[in-house]
């Protein structure tokens, strides 16, 4: 019989690294906005399956700093999707409860995107089922420089635990698991600090492709983890 996802157990933080659309598009002779578009997608059902497993936030890298210097076409392209979802497509998400936040210099957005973007944040601050953190022209290394930039300017000492309350994920728990769709096994500036004790889970899938059962399998995989955060277990 196939495992089932232990619902006691699940990752209290996700983050998920959607790659594959453009080669998913490309396998079937469509432009690589088609795949973004079916990439997109798969959200809302990606955080309907979080709800129902009792995931309290999900990561979603939408946009690298390195992806702005992607082809002006392309990036139209995303533009507008993101148009669509944080208007039309967002309104479903906040009658679900769905709470967004965002990290990343969102000032590098066209300016018709930031104020939809920052009216998603607003209109769903007070929803508790389930954070929603997307990453828009955002960058692992980026952050921790500001953040050490920001110490340096109010000139105060930190620690590891005091340096997170400068980190755009302050607010957040300890990332739990990494999913990155797509077949490659790298990180690609995404959370640096917070993935220091984060597990890591690799799908081949196309994230356009990525569903319910995938999700799934990546959490029991997690599941079947020893977490020793360095230490060695309790006898
Ligand atoms: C990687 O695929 C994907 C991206 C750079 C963008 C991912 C963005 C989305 C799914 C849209 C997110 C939108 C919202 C509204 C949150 P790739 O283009 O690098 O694929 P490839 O590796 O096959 O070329």
């Amino acid at each position: 019989m196939s495992k089932k996802v232990d619902l006691n157990n699940v990752p209290k933080h996700i983050a998920i690294i959607m790659d594959g659309n453009g080669r998913w598009a490309k396998k079937r002779m469509m432009p690589r906005g088609y795949g973004h578009k079916k990439g997109v997608s798969r959200i809302k059902h990606v955080v309907d399956d979080c709800i129902m497993l009792g995931i309290k936030t999900l990561s979603l890298y939408a946009l690298s700093t390195e992806n702005l210097s992607r082809p002006k076409d392309e990036l139209d392209g995303l533009f507008d999707l993101f148009r669509e979802y944080f208007t039309k497509q967002f309104d479903e998400m906040i009658e679900k409860g769905v709470k967004l936040v965002t990290m990343g210099d969102l000032t590098a957005l066209p300016q018709d995107v930031q104020d939809k973007i920052n009216n998603a944040v607003k209109k769903s601050e007070i929803n508790n089922k389930i954070t929603l953190n997307i990453a828009l022209n955002y960058g692992g290394k980026q952050e921790i420089v500001n953040a050490v930039n920001r110490c340096v300017k109010s000139k105060v000492t930190v620690d590891v635990n005091s340096f997170e309350d400068y980190l755009y994920t302050k607010d957040l728990p300890p990332l739990d698991l990494m999913i990155r769709t797509g077949g490659e096994k790298r990180i690609s500036n995404f959370l640096l600090y917070q993935c220091a004790y984060t597990e890591f889970y690799f799908s081949s899938q196309m994230w356009p492709d990525f569903n319910k059962t995938s999700l799934e399998n990546a959490i029991i995989d997690y599941q079947g983890r020893n977490r020793r955060f360095g230490k060695v277990e309790a006898k």
